[in-house]
């Protein structure tokens, strides 16, 4: 299990295809394009929509917690030492997890599975392994066994990818040359905790009836693996802008990726390094800079400029705090003044009464009886970026439940607290948009689509 590479792996390209007519093709080349596919944590799981509603408020919350500013710094996102992990949110529920979506591909030779979190918030890619030697939580598939792959290599303390853990989650001491393993402690300011060795293997990314390989990904094999896990992922696939992410490492220009509805099972694809077909629907593509963040929070975040918020007629404005766009959030996360000037901004424009839930920490209006199938007016949301508007259609920010018998719509919006400056722009705000990360040019963009179909 020893070895020696200084470099990350050149990514080699294996383009299996299993169609008949083609044979299979050996490509070597700097940069792998691969697509994946993508379904909603819950999918299938028969919740109702205030369960789901729930999960994903709670959700919510306790990650909101890994972006708060002016609490000691980069306590956030970035890897913190076990004594540094803030506790979960007083509010959220024990065993929720914080998944959203997650991704499919193989670990090793022959391909185990993993289903791993869709994650813009981190960077490490990690699955839980085998032999679990301390906590592993229990996950349907099978743990990923490295003894069954003829293509595992562990890697040593002194290799670059180990090297490109941060120091808080690189705690060992180095001895160069000794081929020492890499073990690694990553954590994620919900409490969340990874604990295991840095390791390599082929990674096979299934797409209809081509599988593209690509050899020595270093990913972490966790052995130790506790807090708000407890869902259907395996582990997390960090989509950051750190070096050790699965864009980074596969060398990606651009990735991108298109939500299919929360409430639905439809799967869809994420791609990277691929021509997403964007621009090729004819509508308006909205594109927006992707920023630098402030040294308070970590640097591989997506930062972009969030210039003002509109509610029907009032305009708000969005503080001084920074916005990032994170696939590991639920629910788009505002801090207290912005969400109040919001909120209230709703109340004032909606015609109904405002409905008291001890069971929704979301604002909702009661629906008057006879309903009639058609949900009742509310004011647009528009968020407004920078040389780019998001004009949410109404199933992108409201969510109509059963609360105790009383029909209700909600605010899909959470309320981050007096403690966060940050703007976090979630899932469910992302719904239906095909949304690309162009890398190289450091832009956003996205777009109106039926994901289901990209
Ligand atoms: C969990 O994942 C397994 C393996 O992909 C899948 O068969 C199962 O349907 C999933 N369960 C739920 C509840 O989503
Ligand atoms: C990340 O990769 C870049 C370019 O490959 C390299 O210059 C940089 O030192 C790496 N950073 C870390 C922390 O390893
Ligand atoms: C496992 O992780 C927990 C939580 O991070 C930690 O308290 C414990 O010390 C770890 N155990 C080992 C053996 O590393
Ligand atoms: C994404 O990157 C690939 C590979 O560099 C490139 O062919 C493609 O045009 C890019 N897509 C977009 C939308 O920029
Ligand atoms: C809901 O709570 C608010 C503030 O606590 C209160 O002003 C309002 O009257 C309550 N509405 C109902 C319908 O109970
Ligand atoms: C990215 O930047 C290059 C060079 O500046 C430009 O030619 C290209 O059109 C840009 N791509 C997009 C998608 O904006």
């Amino acid at each position: 299990m020893m070895h020696n590479k200084h470099n990350l792996p050149q990514a080699a390209l294996l383009l299996v295809a299993s169609l008949a007519a083609l044979s299979a093709a050996i490509v070597s080349c700097d940069a792998a394009a691969v697509r994946l596919q993508l379904v909603h944590t819950d999918a299938g799981r028969g919740l109702s929509r205030l369960e789901l509603l729930q999960r994903m408020a709670a959700r919510t919350k306790a990650r909101a917690a890994r972006f708060l500013t002016g609490t000691g710094g980069s306590s956030a996102s970035a890897p913190v030492t076990p004594g540094e992990i803030q506790p979960a949110p007083s509010g959220v529920v024990p065993g929720v997890p914080d998944t959203e979506y997650l991704v499919h591909l193989g670990i090793g030779t022959p391909p185990q599975p993993v289903q791993l979190t869709l994650d813009t918030g981190s960077d490490l890619v990690w699955t839980q392994c085998q032999p679990c030697t301390v906590a592993c939580f229990p996950q349907s598939l099978p743990y990923f066994d490295p003894s069954l792959s003829s293509t595992f290599a562990g890697l040593a303390c002194d290799t670059s990818p180990c090297q490109a853990l941060a120091p808080s989650s690189n705690s060992q001491a180095c001895a160069p040359g000794s081929g020492q393993a890499c073990s690694y402690t990553y954590g994620y300011g919900d409490g969340s905790v990874t604990m295991g060795f840095l390791d390599t293997d082929t990674f096979s990314f299934a797409a209809g009836d081509t599988t593209t390989a690509v050899s020595g990904l270093a990913f972490g094999c966790g052995v130790n693996n506790t807090g708000i896990f407890k869902s259907n992922e395996t582990g997390i696939a960090g989509f950051g802008r750190g070096n050790l992410s699965l864009p980074s490492q596969l060398k990606a220009d651009n990735f991108s990726y298109c939500f299919t509805d929360i409430t639905g099972t439809a799967p869809s694809p994420v791609l990277l390094g691929l021509p997403a077909n964007l621009y090729s629907v004819g509508a308006a593509v909205q594109t927006t800079p992707l920023n630098h963040g402030p040294p308070s929070l970590p640097s591989s975040l997506y930062f972009v400029s969030l210039t003002g918020i509109s509610v029907g007629s009032t305009s708000v404005t969005t503080g001084g705090g920074s916005t990032i766009v994170d696939s590991g959030t639920g629910m788009t996360s505002l801090p207290q003044d912005v969400y109040a000037a919001v909120a209230d901004a709703f109340v004032q424009q909606v015609s109904l009464s405002v409905h008291n839930s001890t069971s929704i920490s979301q604002l909702c209006f009661t629906v008057p009886a006879p309903a009639g199938g058609q949900p009742p007016d509310v004011p647009k949301l528009v968020l407004q970026f920078d040389g780019a508007t998001l004009d949410l259609p109404r199933a992108s920010y409201m969510f109509e439940v059963e609360d105790n018998g009383v029909s209700v719509t909600c605010l899909a919006l959470n309320n981050a607290g007096a403690a966060s400056e940050t703007i976090v722009i979630g899932n469910y705000q992302q719904q239906n948009l095909h949304v690309l990360f162009d890398l190289a040019n450091n832009t956003l963009s996205f777009l109106p689509a039926q994901c289901d179909q990209v």
